[in-house]
């Protein structure tokens, strides 16, 4: 979509964090932009902070079919069509212990928000994308898991491992149908070094009771920010924080210039890329799984869980 004045887009996790940055950049490109995201009074924060006439609020809740639909018949009464569904909204769940030992709501809610949300994003947004025949999905993956993972982080990676599949066979039948419409996987990522310090390292945070873990003292949040500034302090580093812009405008170039893999190349990355393919190809170890990072929970830290 080469001209995207006036276009339609709905954010879903776009009440704060990487959401927000990319509702601001569409809507510096001209757009009109619906942010979606079930925390209602971090959405309306948002809106207010914005301030603009382009830009409306939409209470969603991404596992819901029937709420994704509400919030899509909401952008067409305000803005009277879609154009981009950016599927966006994720969590952290904040899981204990190690794999074998995490509660089955861990699984189930970061299940159905990371993947489950996202496949109901497609299911609501591109039957009428593809009817128009113009359009573009992006879906949020991360780097862990949708490259390679993170082994102490189990959970989570298999949810991105997910998405990046899911986005890479939507974008191989809709190229096979001839349609118009484009497909990204967005690995956000910015051009200044940083972390990107979002809601996601509040993990555990606004976890819905239907997810709980039974006691409620047990469903606390973790700041998994703090943990890895601490980690990276007692290692003599400096964890500087990146401008959320840059994942915006990333996201933006995505949709404009039709590119499939939208991320800041780096190089330790693609190291990762080769060291799992050659694994795979000779049929080695997954020895990189193992290379230390301060991003991490200790496996001492993980046994205090
Ligand atoms: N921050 C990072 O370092 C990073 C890195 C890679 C990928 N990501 C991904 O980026 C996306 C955005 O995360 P973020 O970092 O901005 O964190 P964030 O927590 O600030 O944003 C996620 C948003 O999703 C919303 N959300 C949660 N459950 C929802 C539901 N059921 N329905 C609707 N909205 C819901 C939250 O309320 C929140 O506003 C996520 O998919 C995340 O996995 C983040």
């Amino acid at each position: 979509m080469k001209d995207l004045v006036g276009r339609v887009a709905v954010v879903t996790g776009g009440g704060g964090g990487i959401g927000k940055a990319i509702g601001e950049a569409f809507l510096a490109e001209g757009m009109k932009v619906v942010l979606a995201d079930i925390v209602e009074d971090q959405l309306g924060d948002a809106v207010k902070d914005i301030g603009s006439d382009d830009v409306i609020g939409v209470a969603t809740d991404v596992t819901s079919v029937d709420s994704l639909c509400a919030t899509r018949d909401a952008a067409i009464e305000r803005f009277g069509g879609v154009h981009v569904i950016v599927n966006n909204a994720g969590v952290g769940s904040g899981a204990k212990g190690q794999l074998w030992e995490h509660h089955l709501n861990d699984w189930k809610w970061s299940l159905d928000v990371n993947v489950l949300g996202v496949i109901n994003g497609m299911n609501v947004f591109v039957p009428a994308l593809v009817a128009q025949n113009e359009g573009h999905v992006v879906n949020t993956s991360s780097g862990n898991g949708g490259y390679t993972p993170m082994a102490s982080s189990g959970i989570y990676p298999v949810t991105k491992a997910a998405v990046t599949t899911l986005t890479e066979c939507l974008w191989g039948q809709l190229r096979e149908s001839g349609s118009n419409v484009g497909a990204s996987i967005l690995f956000p990522s910015t051009r200044t070094p940083g972390v990107m310090a979002t809601g996601i390292w509040k993990a555990g945070a606004n976890r819905p009771t239907r997810y709980s873990r039974g006691d409620p003292s047990d469903d606390q949040v973790q700041d998994a920010l703090a943990g890895y500034i601490a980690r990276a302090k007692a290692a003599g580093e400096e964890v500087p924080i990146a401008p959320l812009s840059e994942v915006g405008e990333l996201c933006v170039e995505a949709i404009r210039d039709d590119v499939f893999w939208a991320t800041v190349p780096m190089e330790r990355q693609n190291d990762k890329l080769r060291a799992r393919t050659d694994s795979q190809i000779h049929r080695t170890p997954p020895d990189y799984l193992l290379e230390p990072t301060l991003m991490a929970k200790s496996a001492e830290e993980r046994e205090k869980d």
